[in-house]
């Protein structure tokens, strides 16, 4: 494995987290979640970010960081927030930032994942359905141009997905 970053990026519901606990326990390497690395350092939820902020002062915390994460000379595991391939800064920091993995998610299945989410602003909608629809329409072909490897997590166990992306991964040393 090169020693760069693993940087997972995709739809909220795709697993980035999940996926990205078990990489950086096999690579054994920090896991760092961008948007848990926010509310450490602000003392305060995602929520309230963007309550307080709007989301354009979640989006100018979500670039610094990124940056800062980036800066590591440490290889990390990097799980990003879904939307953070909107800023243009953002996708020029992870095009030069590391192994990009795009884990892909049908609108379904990102439904069905975030059915009792309470936590995630931009789904605390009526019509959550056509607003992940959109929201997936805009930034698939982001995803898809910023990434070294795309993968599909399917609906097997956390384990098993991991256990073929790390196949995949070790093809591209
Ligand atoms: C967002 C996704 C969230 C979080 C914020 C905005 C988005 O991260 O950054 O709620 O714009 O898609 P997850 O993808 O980890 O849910």
């Amino acid at each position: 494995m090169r020693e760069q970053h693993l940087i997972l990026i995709g739809p909220m519901g795709a697993g980035k987290s999940t996926i990205g606990r078990q990489l950086a326990d096999h690579y054994r390497r920090p896991l760092v979640d961008i948007d848990s690395a926010i509310e450490q350092r602000c003392g305060a939820d995602i929520s309230w970010i963007f309550d307080v902020e709007g989301e354009s002062g979640f989006r100018r915390r979500e670039t610094a960081m990124l940056e800062e994460v980036l800066a590591s000379p440490e290889p990390l595991v990097i799980a990003t927030g879904g939307g953070i391939v909107t800023q243009q800064a953002n996708r020029q920091l992870l095009a030069s930032g590391g192994l990009v993995i795009y884990l892909m998610a049908s609108a379904g299945q990102i439904l069905r994942r975030t059915r009792n989410d309470t936590s995630r602003p931009l789904l605390q909608v009526d019509n959550r359905a056509e607003v992940v629809e959109r929201i997936l329409a805009e930034r698939e072909p982001l995803y898809s141009e910023l990434a070294d490897l795309s993968f599909h997590s399917g609906d097997g166990s956390a384990g098993r997905s991991a256990a073929r992306l790390i196949e995949q991964i070790e093809r591209l040393r």
